[in-house]
Order: C-alpha cells, then structure tokens, then sequence
C-alpha cells in the first residue's frame, strides 16, 4: 500500500508537468472516487498497481494524451461517454446541435425517427434518445469498432432497445426516411495545423481533404433521399464553412454560434 500526501500529489503535478486539476482527475478514476470527495483529504491510500497505474497515466497527459483518452470516458451534455482509440471524444460545441434540435422539437413526446450520420461515440443520438422518450435512432458509423462503442454507451444508458446499429460508408447501407438526420462529420483541412492532443483521435474522424469539405460533398446530395417531407437535418460546421452552395436541393433555415460565438450547427430542410 502506498499513502499518498497531498504535498506529494502536489510535487508529482509538477515533476510530470499536470495542472493539480487533472492530476486529481486521474486520480479519482483510478480510486473510483468522486471528484469533489478528493479535493478535501490529505492523504491517498492506493495499492502499489493503482499507485504504478496513475504514475504511467501522469506520464500519458504529461506526451500531452487526453484526460478523455486516458481515463476511457468523456461527458458530454451533463453525461458520459464511453471512448476510445477509435472513436473521437465529445466536444463541447458538439452540443450547439442538441440545443438546435430541441429548439425545432420543444415536444419531448415526439415520436422522431432520428439518423445519427457518423456516430463515434453515439453522444449525440444516445443524448437525443434521453432527451425524445420515444424516439428511435440508427446510427451509422463506418468503423466497425466505434460502432461497437456507441452500441456500448446506448446500453450504458439504456436506450439500445430503441437502437439500430449500420456499419455504412455514410448513406449507402441505409434504408428508409427519417425525421432527423443529425450528423457531425469530418471537417479539418487535411493540412491544418492541430494541436498534439487532436491527433489522439482517429484521423477517418477529423480529416475531410484539402478544404475540410469532403464529408459534405459526400452526404449533402442524398440527404433529401433519406428525409421525410417534413424532415430537418441538423449538421455541425467548422469555422468559416460554408455547405449550403453544396446542393440545390436543400435550404438553410437556421445557424446556431457555439458558446465561443463561432458558427457550429446548421439546420437544412428539403426543397419540396
Ligand atoms: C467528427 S466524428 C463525430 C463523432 C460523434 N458523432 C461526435 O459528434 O462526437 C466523425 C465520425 O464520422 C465517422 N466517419 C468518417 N467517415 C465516414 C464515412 N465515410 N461514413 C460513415 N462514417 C464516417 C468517423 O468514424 C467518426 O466517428
């Protein structure tokens, strides 16, 4: 057994170079203790593998890892996320098109057949599925093992009764019409500079060719195939972008600004 002093957990913050913040969070994933509970003691009691564990988990974040990828989960709208290697963590912009679509939906009974284009973690279909009682999402991914995560956090929240799973490179293995088509595709120039955390996600979930548009040009022209008549979709935008000269047959009601007042989510309706 190691007893860790708090003096000591503030010296290894700065041996490795971690805030004390993050250390305390890497800290109370590997107690499984809250948060809030470590700040107030002085002292940490761990087995000699929990003590080696955090050791190796401060030398990840000190390369610059992510929390997120370190500890195997994220929160995104107040819950979270399973994640991994193979599925980008949740950002917090990503929750400008929770707000959207719960501005053009204020009735939570809706029954919304809803597509969640580019899954990953599942973060914005499972929170919609928490949000619409009975809605029902499919959710579509084209790595196999991302899907296999979301098909983990729909169970972890309990919604996977009301979940379909297609492994599909965008629309081509899906079928039907939807209400809501939600999507937060690759948007990143394949040249531009990110910083050295970004790229601990998977580079099929960031990258979209020399201008960042390729996922656009990909799903734009079919979605008014897969929208009901009265159907919206709702899709995330990187800095700048814009998609609505992409197809003629689609037009831009709405752009919502994220909280750092940059455009991020956009809502399109099918020309009749
Ligand atoms: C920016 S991530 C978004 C993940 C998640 N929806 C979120 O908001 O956190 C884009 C996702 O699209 C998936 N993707 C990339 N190219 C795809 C394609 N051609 N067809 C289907 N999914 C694709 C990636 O695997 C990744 O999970």
């Amino acid at each position: 057994m190691i007893n860790l002093s708090n003096q000591r957990l503030k010296q290894l913050s700065i041996e490795y170079g971690v805030s004390h913040h993050e250390t305390l969070l890497l800290l109370s994933n590997i107690l499984k203790q809250e948060y809030s509970k470590l700040f107030f003691t002085k002292s940490y009691q761990l087995s000699d593998e929990n003590y080696e564990k955090f050791i190796l988990n401060l030398s990840r974040r000190s390369k610059c890892e992510p929390i997120a990828k370190i500890v195997g989960e994220k929160e995104f709208y107040g819950v979270k996320f399973k994640t991994t290697q193979d599925t980008l963590d949740p950002r917090p912009e990503t929750e400008t098109l929770i707000e959207l679509v719960r501005e053009y939906y204020p009735n939570t009974l809706q029954q919304l057949k809803i597509l969640d284009l580019g899954a990953g973690t599942g973060c914005i279909g499972i929170t919609l599925l928490k949000l619409y009682v009975n809605a029902s999402c499919c959710f579509v991914d084209i790595s196999p093992n991302a899907l296999d995560v979301a098909k983990k956090n729909a169970q972890i929240h309990k919604v996977d009764t009301q979940s379909q799973f297609i492994v599909s490179n965008w629309f081509q293995n899906v079928n039907g019409d939807f209400d809501v088509i939600v999507s937060n595709p690759p948007y990143v120039e394949t040249e531009y500079p990110l910083d050295k955390s970004t790229l601990y996600d998977p580079a099929i979930a960031l990258f979209a060719g020399a201008d960042g548009m390729d996922a656009y040009r990909a799903i734009l022209p079919s979605v008014s195939k897969y929208l009901r008549p009265d159907g919206l979709l709702f899709i995330e935008i990187g800095f700048c972008q814009q998609i609505d000269k992409i197809t003629s047959d689609l037009r831009l009601l709405c752009t919502k600004k994220d909280l750092s007042q940059i455009n991020r989510a956009c809502v399109l309706k099918r020309l009749q």
